[in-house]
């Protein structure tokens, strides 16, 4: 008998398990900072964690009232900056921030203001991109240009606490830096005994423990 039928069997794991209603499903992805190009062609920086890879595309989540958003679907181009954990306190100098003027009343009410210069506050070091217009940040390790390709809606029904909404923005990467100090010299591959991501884990911030191991198909 297969061993997940659906008539399994009760085993010693059966009252481990609760159910729970959390308010996010934020189980621990990487913080990103994404920097896109303003209308008036200053560079705002938006902190984000909805990301994943596949191939050359990162998709992104964004809210539909975010500056980041706005501009990403408007200037078609963006850069997706990776921080290192101890840069977590410049990143929570942005998070209470917007590019929005005026702020969207949901994040008024929570205490958002609005900011203009995103590096200023931060204290975080604009760099010129190669191949898109919104600035890089130096402090970054890992830095990635990218075009966005195609944008979604999302699926469903919102839940009535989330009217505000968000967009699925597939982004295609057309160069990535990578700092040095964490480049295998001579070759393409990122040293993982020097670089780790900054996690968001039920918005919170960690940094990443041990390597456990590789899977089978690491090439470095
Ligand atoms: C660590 C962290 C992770 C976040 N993740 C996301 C995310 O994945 N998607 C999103 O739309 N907003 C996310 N936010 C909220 C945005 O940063 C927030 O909406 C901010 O106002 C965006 O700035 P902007 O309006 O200037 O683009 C996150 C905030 C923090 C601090």
């Amino acid at each position: 008998m297969l061993t997940n039928a659906a008539e399994s069997t009760p085993s010693e794991h059966e009252h481990e398990h609760i159910v729970i209603k959390p308010s996010v499903l934020y189980v621990g992805t990487p913080v990103a900072l994404i920097t896109s190009l303003n209308a008036d062609g200053t560079t705002n920086i938006s902190p984000m964690s909805s990301a994943w890879a596949l191939f050359d595309r990162m998709v992104l989540g964004l809210t539909a009232t975010s500056k980041g958003r706005e501009n990403a679907m408007r200037e078609r181009q963006l850069v997706l900056n990776f921080p290192s954990p101890d840069l977590w306190p410049k990143i929570e100098a942005l998070a209470p921030t917007t590019g929005c003027n005026p702020v969207p009343a949901h994040k008024e009410k929570i205490g958002y203001r609005f900011e203009a210069d995103k590096f200023d506050v931060s204290g975080f070091t604009p760099q010129a991109s190669e191949l898109v217009r919104p600035l890089r940040i130096a402090e970054c390790p890992i830095q990635l240009e990218a075009e966005v390709v195609a944008s979604h809606a999302p699926g469903g029904e919102r839940p009535a606490e989330r009217q505000e909404g968000f967009w699925i923005i597939e982004t295609k990467a057309i160069r990535v830096h990578a700092h040095r100090d964490i480049v295998i010299p001579g070759t393409n591959h990122i040293d993982t005994s020097r670089w780790s991501p900054l996690l968001y884990v039920f918005r919170h911030y960690f940094g990443t423990g041990q390597d456990l191991g590789r899977t089978f198909k690491a090439e470095a």
